[in-house]
Formats: C-alpha cells, sequence, structure tokens
C-alpha cells in the first residue's frame, strides 16, 4: 500500500463542467520525493492544494480519490480534515509573506498550529517552538520567535514559514514553488534543509517547480504536466535518461547549459478552456502522429514503471480513453 495515492483526480471550475487537472493518478512511497514539473498554468499547484483539499475560489472538487496513508481525503467530514491538515500533510508556499499572518510574531505562529493538533502546556509549547526554530536553521530562537513576518530576510521568513508547517509533525509535505523567489544560495540552503528533512524523518514531498535542475537534484520520481495532465511519469533517472514524450524531450532541450539554451521551446500552452479532443500536445509537437489530432492519448506503460501519454510507445482503445 503506498503511502499516497492519488487515483482519477478531477478538478474544475465551480460554475462550468471544465475540468483544469484532469484524471491525475500517481502513488508515492514513505520518504520519496515526487517532483511536479511543467509549464505556467498546467495545473501545478491545483494539483499540490487538492492534497490538502484547498481549492482557490471559482475551483471544486469533481471526481477521485486522494489516499494519504490510507486516510480517504475527499470522504472526511470537514471536522475530520481540520485534524489531517497541518498534521498529515501540510504546504509551504513560494511567498510566506502571504501564508504568514503579518500581525502576530513567528512564535504565535507556531503555536498556534501546536495548540491546534497537541495538548501541551505553555512551558513545553516554548521549547518546542524553540526547537522548532532550531530544526529549521533558525539561530537565536528565543528572539527571533519574537519577531514579526516582516522584521526577518526572505530566507529566515522561507524558513520560519517550514517550522510553521512541520509544527504539525506531518507525513506528507507539499512544497510549491519554495524556492523560486529566492536567491541561488539561499535557495540551495532551502533545498538542502528539505532534503535533510526528507532523510531524516522520512518526510514524503511533492516537489512543484519549472525547474528542471532543482527538480532533478531533489526527486526520486518526476510528473511531467502538460495541459492538466500528466504526459510521463517515471524516477528522475529514466524522465532524464530516457525522456519518452516530446513535450519532456522539448524541456530538457531548452534547459540551459553550459550557459546556452539549446533549443527554445516553441508555441503555447494550450488554453485549458478550450482543450483540443485529441493529443494536447499535438499542435506543438515536431513530428505528431496522425491519431493524436483527433484521440486523446492514454497514459500508458512504456516499462519500468515508466508511464508515457503518446501515441508513438502504444496503441490506444479508443473506447477506454484515459
Ligand atoms: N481560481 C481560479 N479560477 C479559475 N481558473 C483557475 C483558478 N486557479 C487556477 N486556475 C486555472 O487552472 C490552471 C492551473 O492553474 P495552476 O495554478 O495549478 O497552474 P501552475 O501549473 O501552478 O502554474 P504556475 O507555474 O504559473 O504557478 C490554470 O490554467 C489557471 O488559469
Ligand atoms: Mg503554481
Amino acid at each position: 500500500m503506498p503511502f499516497l495515492e492519488v487515483k482519477d483526480l478531477i478538478i474544475g471550475l465551480k460554475k462550468r463542467n471544465i475540468p483544469l487537472i484532469d484524471k491525475v493518478s500517481f502513488t508515492l512511497e514513505k520518504g520519496e520525493i515526487l517532483g511536479i514539473l511543467g509549464e505556467s498554468g498546467c495545473g501545478k499547484s491545483l494539483t499540490g492544494f487538492s492534497l490538502l483539499r484547498l481549492f482557490p475560489s471559482g475551483v471544486s472538487y469533481y471526481s477521485g480519490k486522494v489516499l494519504i496513508d490510507n486516510i480517504d481525503l475527499y470522504s472526511l467530514s470537514e471536522k475530520e480534515l481540520s485534524k489531517i491538515r497541518g498534521k498529515k500533510v501540510a504546504i509551504i508556499l513560494q511567498d510566506p509573506l502571504s501564508s504568514l499572518n503579518p500581525v502576530l510574531t513567528i512564535g504565535e505562529q507556531i503555536a498556534e498550529v501546536l495548540k491546534h493538533h497537541f495538548n501541551l502546556n505553555s512551558k513545553n509549547r516554548r521549547e518546542r517552538i524553540y526547537e522548532l526554530l532550531k530544526e529549521v536553521g533558525i539561530s537565536e530562537p528565543e528572539i527571533r520567535a519574537k519577531s514579526y513576518p516582516h522584521q526577518l530576510s526572505g530566507g529566515l521568513r522561507q524558513r520560519a514559514m517550514i517550522a510553521m508547517a512541520l509544527a504539525g509533525e506531518p507525513e506528507l509535505l507539499v512544497a510549491d514553488e519554495p524556492t523560486t523567489a529566492l536567491d541561488l544560495t539561499l535557495q540551495i540552503q532551502i533545498l538542502e534543509l528539505l532534503k535533510d528533512l526528507n532523510q531524516k524523518k522520512s518526510l514524503t514531498i511533492v516537489f512543484i517547480s519549472h525547474d528542471l535542475g532543482v527538480v532533478r537534484w531533489i526527486s526520486d520520481k518526476i510528473a511531467v504536466f502538460y495541459a492538466g495532465e500528466i504526459v510521463e511519469i517515471a524516477s528522475t533517472e529514466e524522465v532524464f535518461n530516457n525522456p519518452l514524450h516530446p513535450y519532456t524531450q522539448a524541456l530538457i532541450e531548452s534547459y540551459p547549459r553550459e550557459g546556452k539554451i539549446r533549443k527554445i521551446l516553441k508555441g503555447s500552452p494550450v488554453n485549458l478552456l478550450q482543450k483540443p479532443s485529441g493529443c494536447r500536445y499535438f499542435e506543438r509537437c515536431e513530428n505528431p502522429c496522425k491519431e493524436g489530432k483527433n484521440i486523446h492519448p492514454d497514459l500508458i506503460n512504456a516499462g519500468k514503471n515508466h508511464w508515457v501519454r503518446c501515441f508513438k510507445y502504444g496503441n490506444v482503445s479508443v473506447f477506454g480513453r484515459n
């Protein structure tokens, strides 16, 4: 039984029947890191938030399952959900200012999480706050705990947000572009911190980024998204050594190496409100197959736990579209 199982998840617009995330499925073992790659608007964040059953306004759940440690997230009551969120699964975001409360100190915010999930007396709670701040590499925790978010530098704010996310002792952490806004040195420090937490605590992580290099470094496996669906999923090694989907190949080709961009990804992403009925990558594909014009390809097994949504690697049953 995998630790996280997402099965045929469809998330879409509330008022119109338009899926934005389409039949997304993947599994993750405890302590594994899944990288989610794809260009802007392909559905990375919606997928990440759906693992906490959180949606931006105008977006809602249509169907499918999310099982975290065998807990069926979408069958829980609001009350049960509030015990899971923050405790079993937590999220960190690109911009800590949007998830930290500006009128509470860092210590007070972490205390809120601790009060919600644990029954500690105030002395033990204070000790735990210092411990959490130290754990994320914040020195002088007694002083920092009294700071307001705006009094901290960008790197410290990011660490404070991670401490808050860790306060509930989650087993699954969704990290949505957690380092994109940071300069390179801070970016590396935060990535190392996440990897360290993953190794020391067997923290399972879903790591969202559009940066191939970062995802390659941190992830055990990678899901490549295109226009709201997974087009390829495999181990990190497989994705980089043997990319099968033309979109994955184009992403890798367009990643700057030795200061040079080898190839620029042509065309623009599909408008999710007007998705083609056939292969969603058809218009941009350098070598499109004729089936792709009208038929939507399934995600098929191309060996070694390597799945790809492309007619070049196998046949599709027109009836069993995925
Ligand atoms: N509140 C909303 N109302 C309507 N459409 C939305 C809403 N939030 C997201 N979408 C649409 O859903 C799609 C996926 O959005 P999402 O935020 O998951 O993309 P993303 O891959 O995280 O992009 P980025 O790399 O820019 O963060 C986008 O096409 C977006 O326009
Ligand atoms: Mg996003």
